[in-house]
């Protein structure tokens, strides 16, 4: 969590410095700060509101030409001024901003306090400070080496020194961050959507890498002061994805996207009516190798996982297990080379996911990522990825990283199926052309705008919902269910519609809402004997089923139809009316959406 942002070049420092934290803010906004030197001296300015407000009279003073930023999603003490960064050295010749943990900041801190140093805040990024103030002895280089020697943890850094006018330091580990190269000036950020409306060519800093930044020129090292060699990279992410375009919200803005997202992630996949992999990682013989899937992610990617398993299992016949990567992490996984590991991530930065990956490749598993940023961590810790081609998502509510999830799940399950001859030709050719209507589908999905809107309007006093669901329809109630409380903080539940009885179903009372997902064609009859369960407590049932199901009419209060598809591609269909009954009952409570409180999007501690 966290976003940092450093400048330096021929320009003030200021405006990239907020422009970027603005970009990065869905990374936390417990705080923000800059700091900017100016002859010399650090001024530094602090807010425990939003990144806006750092828009003040003093800052647009500042014409600094060198500074960093940072805005927080507290970890250590609680969001207020002292904690917010930057966080400056005793004698203030070090400013610094972080991004991540550092696991051995106590043992640190007390050294520090007993050689006299003094302590303003509760944070870990403190002792980053006094470290680089103790091993400063006119070498810069020498005194990040000695600092960073004495790290464990997590970190992206930008460091300057009261010294050095002209020199941004950026380090990382395990953290994201970009250096972005321009002629008149480079920048560091967490994230490439701050990034990109200074320049497109970029270096991704790997782990243990100290870079050494000046206008003209980037010196690159690892960790022990020896030269690397750096490749710019060439981003293709326009400054217009990354603004709102009209819309009130980014999430409405990435729900009305996803037609196009999901058809940016297929189109170049789907050859001559087959489904094709450019330099895939996983020829046919490896693919037969595989004896079980296990698939791990977090949130909304878990939520892309559970419709895997049940995709995976129906089409490839292969036994397919899905862990929440903070479980699998520490359960001693029964995987080894005969397991495929699937990890899902949108950001490919949220840590317990990547810390999974390294569990199962530890047991000698093939790690295949989905995820969405090129470059990212859990891309290149990877034995393979397969990008979705989502476009930068910005609200922390996941909704196009989600659906483009799924269209790779079902791409990798046809792909796959054709190899192990577990579908016909028939089979191949009809999940083909239903992956190629897709975005259509999604898109006539969506015209049930209106009428979630209304209903959003009438339910938005509801003290809890519950959505259930069977199969692939449980599957999305896990994640219809998310974005309800997420965004709007409505107590909501998702259940397995059958489970309902041994339990739950002690809590539905007279005007309960409950929202029956009825999409899986095969289960309509259990789920219509479900429904009249519920309704025989007194729920107001609200039902989600292709148009076909006029029975449910008579049942349900409230009616949403999905347009029909593929009976294992429902989710991509069915998740819209709920994503868009999230967003209007949060923005009907007047939530603030695109940042619901305590979240961030990129979660990068464990
Ligand atoms: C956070 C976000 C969720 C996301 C989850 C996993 O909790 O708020 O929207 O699903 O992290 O993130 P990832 O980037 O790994 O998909």
């Amino acid at each position: 969590m966290c976003g940092i942002v450093g400048f330096v070049g021929n320009d003030r420092a200021i405006d990239f410095l907020i422009g970027g934290l603005e970009k990065l803010e869905y990374r936390g906004y417990d705080s923000a700060g800059i700091a900017v030197l100016n002859n010399n001296k650090f001024t530094v300015n602090k807010t425990t509101k939003r990144v806006a407000d750092l828009k003040t009279k003093e800052t647009e003073k500042l014409i600094g030409n060198l500074g960093i930023g940072h805005t927080r999603w507290a970890t250590h003490g609680k969001p207020d001024l002292l904690n917010a960064h930057p966080h400056l050295s005793e004698t203030q010749k070090f400013a610094v901003v972080h991004n991540g943990i550092i696991e051995n900041y106590q043992s640190l801190k007390q050294e520090l306090v007993a050689e006299g140093y003094t302590f303003k805040s509760e944070t870990d990024t403190e002792v980053i400070a006094h470290l680089l103030e103790k091993y400063y002895k006119n070498d810069i280089k020498e005194a990040v080496k000695k600092t960073v020697d004495r790290l464990k943890g997590s970190y992206a850094l930008g460091i300057l020194c009261s010294d050095l006018p002209d020199c941004l330091i950026a380090v990382k580990n395990f953290s994201p961050l970009i250096i972005g190269v321009s002629e008149n000036a480079n920048v560091i950020a967490s994230d490439i959507t701050a990034i990109v409306p200074t320049t497109k060519k970029v270096i991704y800093l790997e782990d243990e890498q100290i870079a050494f930044i000046i206008s003209h020129e980037i010196i690159i090292t690892d960790k022990m002061g020896k030269p690397c060699k750096s490749e710019v990279s060439q981003i293709d992410w326009n400054v217009e994805s990354a603004q709102k375009g009209g819309y009130d919200h980014f999430m409405l803005k990435e729900i009305m996207e996803q037609p196009n997202a999901i058809e940016q992630t297929i189109k170049n996949r789907i050859k001559q009516n087959e489904v094709y992999f450019e330099d895939f990682c996983i020829d046919e013989e490896k693919l037969k190798s595989f004896e079980k899937i296990q698939i791990i992610g977090c949130g909304s990617a878990y939520h892309a996982g559970v419709v895997g398993k049940y995709v995976f299992e129906e089409m490839l016949r292969i036994p397919t297990q899905v862990d929440i990567a903070s479980e699998f992490r520490y359960s001693n996984p029964v995987i080894n080379e005969k397991t495929l590991t699937i990890a899902i991530s949108q950001s490919g930065e949220t840590a317990d996911t990547l810390a999974a990956i390294k569990e199962a490749q530890k047991r000698g598993s093939f790690v295949l990522s989905i995820v969405n940023v090129v470059g990212s961590s859990i891309a290149k810790a990877s034995n393979g990825v397969l990008y979705t081609w989502a476009g930068p998502e910005i609200s922390v509510a996941t909704t196009k990283g989600y659906s483009t999830q799924l269209a790779v799940i079902y791409l990798f399950a046809v792909w796959a199926a054709k190899r192990l001859k577990t579908a016909t030709k028939e089979e191949l050719n009809a999940a083909v052309e239903e992956l190629i209507k897709l975005p259509k589908l999604v898109k006539e999905a969506l015209k049930c705008e209106k009428t979630i809107k209304e209903t959003a309007s009438k339910y938005k006093d509801a003290a809890s919902v519950f959505y259930i669901g069977r199969n692939l329809d449980y599957a999305v109630s896990l994640e219809a269910s998310l974005k309800l409380k997420e965004i709007s903080y409505i107590h909501s539940e998702a259940y397995a519609a059958g489970e309902l009885k041994h339990g739950t179903i002690s809590l539905v009372q007279d005007n309960q809402l409950v929202v029956a997902l009825c999409g899986v064609e095969r289960l309509f009859e259990k789920m219509l004997s479900n429904i009249k369960e519920v309704k025989a407590r007194g729920a107001v049932v609200f039902s989600c089923s292709e148009k076909a199901n006029k029975q449910i009419e008579r049942e349900a209060m409230i009616n949403v139809y999905i347009p029909k598809t593929h009976n294992l591609f429902t989710a991509s269909v069915e998740i819209i009316p709920f994503q868009l009954f999230a967003y209007y009952v949060a923005a009907a409570k007047g939530c603030d959406i695109d940042k619901p409180r305590n979240l961030a999007k990129s979660v990068t501690v464990e």
